[in-house]
């Protein structure tokens, strides 16, 4: 049975990879992805993974339904102001949402509550709403600022999974890094998955 929606987003921080493959398996696994890509994040993924999304919600879900290989249905975009999606009200909203790649900018802005935009206000209501909330973030080094933002959120009830790949699993591709990621937002949404070989299990 396929699970419920989420909201699974992306914004400006490096990795758009991890970001493109968690939401190739997450739209085999959820009855429906609401997806919010930040602009920054269109950035990113042309200068990182080659991919051109366009701006407007209808053409870029046609880009990830394409990229994805799954049916029309699986995939809602939204616009960055579409205070009318199910994703900006408590009462509709998914009770999941993934941020992958989460940026500092938009990590800063959900920890202070801002919800200067869709994505902002959908992981504010997964918030308030007591729901969960994943954040993938990337920067190296962190400042001080940043930490102090993440330690927030994690106070407030998020989970904070950097985007830190093990090598232990012997990697030899970028998707085998990207795997490892996935995996382990995965196991945290309660998914099991073969992504990557369970620590202890090898030859088992
Ligand atoms: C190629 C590229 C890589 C970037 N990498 C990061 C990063 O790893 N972490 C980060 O916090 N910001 C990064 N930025 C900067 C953010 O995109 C920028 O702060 C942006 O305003 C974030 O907006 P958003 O949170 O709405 O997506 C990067 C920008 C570009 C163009």
């Amino acid at each position: 049975m396929k699970k419920e929606a989420i909201t699974f987003a992306m914004t400006g921080a490096s990795g758009a990879i991890y970001g493109m493959h968690l939401l190739k398996q997450l739209v085999n696994i959820y009855s429906q992805v609401h997806v919010l890509i930040s602009d920054a994040a269109r950035i990113v993924l042309a200068t990182e993974v080659g991919l051109k999304i366009p701006e407007a919600p209808a053409k870029i879900k046609e880009v990830l339904v394409e990229y994805c290989d799954c049916d029309q249905d699986k995939i809602a975009v939204y616009a960055k102001e579409n205070w009318y999606s199910p994703v900006a009200s408590g009462s509709a909203a998914p009770k999941t949402m993934v941020i992958c790649p989460a940026s500092m900018g938009s990590v800063s802005a959900i920890a202070t509550g801002a919800s200067n935009n869709l994505l902002e206000r959908a992981a504010d209501v997964v918030l308030k709403e007591k729901g969960q909330l994943i954040l993938v973030p990337r920067e190296m080094p962190f400042s001080s600022i940043h930490l102090r933002n993440l330690l927030s959120l994690s106070e407030d009830g998020a989970t904070i999974m950097p985007a830190c790949p093990g090598f232990y699993t012997g990697p030899k591709t970028l998707e085998d890094i990207a795997d490892f990621v996935s995996a382990r937002v995965l196991n945290h949404l309660g998914i099991d998955n073969d992504l990557i070989e369970k620590w202890g299990y090898k030859g088992k």
